[in-house]
C-alpha cells in the first residue's frame, strides 16, 4: 500500500511541478520578450504620464497595448497584479518531488556505494546543504560585485562547474544531475523571494509614503531577474537529463552536464538578442557545436562485457544470478525498496524469458541495473547474462 501511495505522490507532484513550472517560465519568457520589444513612446501624452516603453500585440482575438513606466507610475493603481506564486509553487513541488523520489529512497536513489559509501542521514544532510550553501555563496557574489556583471557571470559559471563535479563525486549520478539543477533552481526562486519581490514592495511602500522611489531596488531586482533568464534553460536541461543514462552514466558525466548547461544558456542568449532585433546565428551555432561534441563524446563504445564465458549460460544459471542480484528489488515482496520497481517481478514464472531483452539492455548494454550496483553484480555475471541472451536470440 505505501508503494502505491508513493507512486501516486510521484505522478501528482510531477504533474503539479510541470504545470507550475510552465506558468512560471511562461510568464518569465513573456516578460523578457516584452521588455526587449518595448519602443519609446512618441505621443506626448504617454511621455507626460511617465511611460518609457510600449508595444502593441494581438493575441487570442484581442489587441493589447502594454506600457512600461520607468521606476513607477505617479499614482499606484488600485488593482496591481503580482507574479510570485508561480515561482514559489514550482520550487515547493520540486522539493517535495525530490524528497519523495530521492530522499525517501536515499539508499537506492541518492547513494551509490561505488561513488561514496555514505549513510542515509549523511547523504540527505549533504544533499540539502548543497542547496543552502549554493544559494548563500551565489547571493554573496551578487552583493559583492553588484554592478560588475561579467565578474558575477564568471564566478557563477565556475561555481556551477564545481557543483556539477562535486555532486558527481558524492552522490549517484542521477541524483547529482538533479541536485546541480536544483541548486540553480533554488537560487532562482530565492532571487524572487529575497530580492525581486521585496524590492517591489519597498518601491510601493515609498510611493505610499509619498517619498521618492530609490532606483536601487529596481536595479537589484533587474540583476537577479537577468540571472533567472539565463538559469532557466540550464535548469530545465539538468532536470530532464537525469532520465537519460547515456549522459549520467558516462565516466565524465559532470563535464557533459556542464557543456549541455552552457549550450542551454547560449540558446537563451540567442533568443534574448533576437528579441532586440539581433539574429546572432554564431551564438546558436556555437551552442549547437557544444551539443554535437557531447553527442559524439557520449556515444556508446564497444560492447561493455568481455566474452568471459566460453559456453553459453543456462536459464538455471541466469535465474540464480537474478535471484541474488535483482530479486531483492524486483519481486512481489521487495526487501530493498518499498515497491516493486516498474512493477517488474522477476521471480514470477516465465518473467525472465519474457523480459529478456529489457534485462539485456539494462544489465549488459547500459549497465544501469542493479541500481548503483547495490547488490554487487560482477562483470562475469553480466557476461553470463549476455551469453544466455545471445543464445535465446538465435
Ligand atoms: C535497488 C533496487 C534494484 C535492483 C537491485 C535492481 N533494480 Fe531494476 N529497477 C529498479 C528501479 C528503481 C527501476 C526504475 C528505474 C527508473 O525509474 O528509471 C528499475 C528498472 C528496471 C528495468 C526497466 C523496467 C522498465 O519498464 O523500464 C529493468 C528491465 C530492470 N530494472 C531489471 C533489473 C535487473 C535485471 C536487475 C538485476 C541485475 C535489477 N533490475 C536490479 C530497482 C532495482
Amino acid at each position: 500500500m505505501t508503494g502505491y501511495i508513493i507512486d501516486w505522490l510521484q505522478i501528482l507532484l510531477r504533474f503539479f511541478h510541470v504545470i507550475t513550472g510552465i506558468a512560471w517560465i511562461g510568464a518569465s519568457f513573456y516578460f523578457v520578450w516584452l521588455d526587449n520589444h518595448l519602443r519609446k513612446p512618441e505621443s506626448p501624452e504617454l511621455k507626460a504620464k511617465g511611460v518609457d516603453g510600449e508595444l502593441w500585440a494581438v493575441h487570442g482575438g484581442g489587441f493589447y497595448n502594454p506600457q512600461k513606466y520607468l521606476v513607477a507610475p505617479k499614482e499606484l493603481p488600485a488593482d496591481l497584479h503580482w507574479f510570485y506564486w508561480e515561482s514559489y509553487s514550482t520550487w515547493l513541488t520540486g522539493i517535495a518531488l525530490f524528497v519523495v523520489s530521492y530522499l525517501v529512497n536515499a539508499k537506492t536513489m541518492l547513494i551509490d556505494i561505488r561513488v561514496m559509501a555514505l549513510s542515509e542521514p549523511t547523504a540527505i544532510a549533504l544533499a540539502i546543504s548543497f542547496l543552502v550553501i549554493g544559494w548563500v555563496i551565489y547571493d554573496l557574489v551578487c552583493r559583492w560585485f553588484q554592478n560588475r556583471d561579467t565578474i558575477v557571470g564568471c564566478i557563477v559559471a565556475v561555481m556551477m562547474i564545481v557543483i556539477s563535479y562535486s555532486t558527481c563525486q558524492i552522490f549517484s549520478a542521477r541524483a547529482a544531475f538533479l541536485l546541480t539543477g536544483a541548486v540553480m533552481a533554488t537560487a532562482m526562486t530565492a532571487n524572487v523571494f529575497f530580492w525581486i519581490i521585496p524590492g517591489q514592495r519597498a518601491v510601493i511602500k515609498s510611493m505610499q509614503a509619498g517619498e521618492p522611489v530609490e532606483p536601487q531596488h529596481g536595479k537589484r531586482g533587474k540583476q537577479r531577474s537577468v540571472h533567472n533568464t539565463y538559469f532557466t534553460l540550464p535548469v530545465l536541461f539538468a532536470m530532464l537529463s537525469n532520465h537519460f543514462h547515456m549522459l549520467y552514466s558516462h565516466q565524465y558525466q559532470w563535464i557533459l552536464l556542464v557543456l549541455m548547461m552552457l549550450a542551454s544558456a547560449l540558446i537563451r542568449h540567442y533568443f534574448v538578442l533576437r528579441h532586440k532585433g539581433l539574429n546572432s546565428l554564431g551564438t546558436l551555432a556555437f551552442a549547437g557545436g557544444l551539443i554535437a561534441v557531447v553527442m559524439v563524446w557520449a556515444a556508446p563504445s564497444a560492447p561493455v562485457v568481455a566474452e568471459s564465458t566460453p559456453t553459453a549460460a543456462s536459464l538455471a544459471e541466469v535465474t540464480s544470478i537474478i535471484n541474488q542480484r535483482c530479486v531483492p528489488c524486483h519481486s512481489d515482496q521487495p526487501t530493498l525498496m518499498p515497491i516493486t520497481p516498474k512493477n517488474l517481478n522477476l521471480r514470477a514464472p516465465g518473467a525472465i524469458e519474457a523480459n529478456a531483452s529489457a534485462i539485456y539492455l539494462q544489465v549488459v548494454q547500459q549497465k544501469i541495473m542493479p541500481v548503483g550496483n547495490i547488490t554487487e553484480m560482477t562483470d562475469e555475471e553480466r557476461g553470463k547474462i549476455a551469453s544466455w541472451f545471445e543464445t535465446v536470440q538465435n
